[in-house]
């Protein structure tokens, strides 16, 4: 069976960017078709500048909103990064294999570490090496497909570039990955400013949808997105980006198609309003269930128990293998192991 695994950055209140880039489809496709691990990869929230209990708290919303977007623990792996020492562990054997000028190269590194400067702060080593710690949460578990959304594509590039010359050089010990993006809505952009990323990092912003904002909030938020100018409804991501975003939004909350829904409309209002209707209805169902787990934490917190045991089964042998090839000397207990299996 095919292997699946991605995760989720505690690092910001999850995003419909998130949910219609990658979440949506772990639930509905992934873990029925896959062996799918899902992770809240709260180590990689520790990259830039942060607030423990900020963070933590975040860690349990996001795995409550993993668990309310449908996936069932009965049928995929949900856990916390940090619950599971092997990803640190192969971690550091990736980054013997990884040079320091392919990390320089990641574009979100460089785009990131201007920000921090620009900010007058320092920059964590850490986020220079979060790409190997990624790297190591897709290799450990013998991966097969990483869906993410297409700002991944680069990291899950190196994961593979990494798993292939790890094998060359010290025997085959990792599956290669690759990833996979959905069809439509890849990359949700800011309502305001449809030029970049809806991201769940920035600062609360009026162009962004939050998983958890009130349906209220939401149509404010849509009816309010900047357009092109213009007043016919076509589908061009080039010349009219903000009308190509409501597109590609309402396509993916309908499981429509955007140049098609293009012809539907005769005007912009009407096409937002739909919009904003259509986003409603789509996450109406993921925040009934994450009320109903706020209200239940002890089950929350069994399911991240659970998950973390069964993820440190799948990991172990691979690390341990990883140990061998690349020269550690086994320890006294595995060689035990290993004399008599
Ligand atoms: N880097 C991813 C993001 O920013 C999160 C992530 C960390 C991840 N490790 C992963 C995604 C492994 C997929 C697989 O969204």
């Amino acid at each position: 069976m095919t292997r699946v695994f991605s995760g989720v950055k505690p690092t910001g209140n999850l995003t419909l960017g998130n949910y219609l880039g990658a979440m949506q489809r772990w639930a509905a496709v992934d873990q029925h078709q896959a062996d799918a691990l899902f992770c809240v990869v709260d180590l990689h929230a520790l990259t830039v500048e942060h607030d423990p209990a900020r963070v933590r708290r975040l860690s349990r919303q996001a795995a409550s909103l993993l668990l309310a977007t449908g996936l069932d623990p009965e049928l995929c792996t949900v856990f916390v990064q940090s619950h599971v020492d092997e990803h640190a562990r192969l971690s550091y054997l990736l980054e013997c294999v990884a040079t320091d000028g392919e990390m320089r190269r990641m574009i979100q590194y460089r785009e990131k570490a201007v920000r921090e400067r620009e900010r007058g702060g320092s920059v964590r080593l850490s986020l220079l090496t979060y790409p190997v710690l990624m790297a190591a949460d897709i290799l450990v578990y013998g991966t097969d497909e990483v869906p993410v959304g297409d700002d991944q594509a680069q990291h899950v590039e190196l994961a593979r570039d990494l798993a292939v010359r790890f094998n060359r050089r010290y025997g085959y010990t990792f599956v290669v990955p690759r990833a996979t993006h959905p069809t439509v809505a890849t990359r949700v952009m800011n309502l305001q400013d449809p030029a970049s990323k809806m991201g769940k990092s920035e600062d609360v912003g009026p162009g962004i949808v939050y998983l958890l904002d009130e349906p209220d909030v939401v149509r404010k938020k849509v009816l309010r997105a900047v357009t092109d100018s213009g007043r016919e409804v076509v589908y061009d991501r080039e010349a009219r980006p903000g009308l190509a975003n409501l597109l590609e939004i309402l396509a993916a909350c309908t499981g429509g198609n955007p140049s098609e829904l293009s012809g539907v409309y005769e005007s912009y209002g009407a096409l937002k309003k739909d919009t904003a209707e259509a986003v409603v209805e789509v996450l109406r169902p993921v925040q009934e269930r994450h009320k109903a787990l706020c209200a239940d934490p002890g089950y929350v917190e069994e399911v991240l128990r659970d998950g973390a045991e069964r993820a440190r089964a799948m990991a172990r042998p691979t690390v341990d293998a990883a140990y061998q090839a690349i020269g550690l000397l086994a320890a006294a207990a595995d060689i035990e192991v290993t004399a008599q299996g």
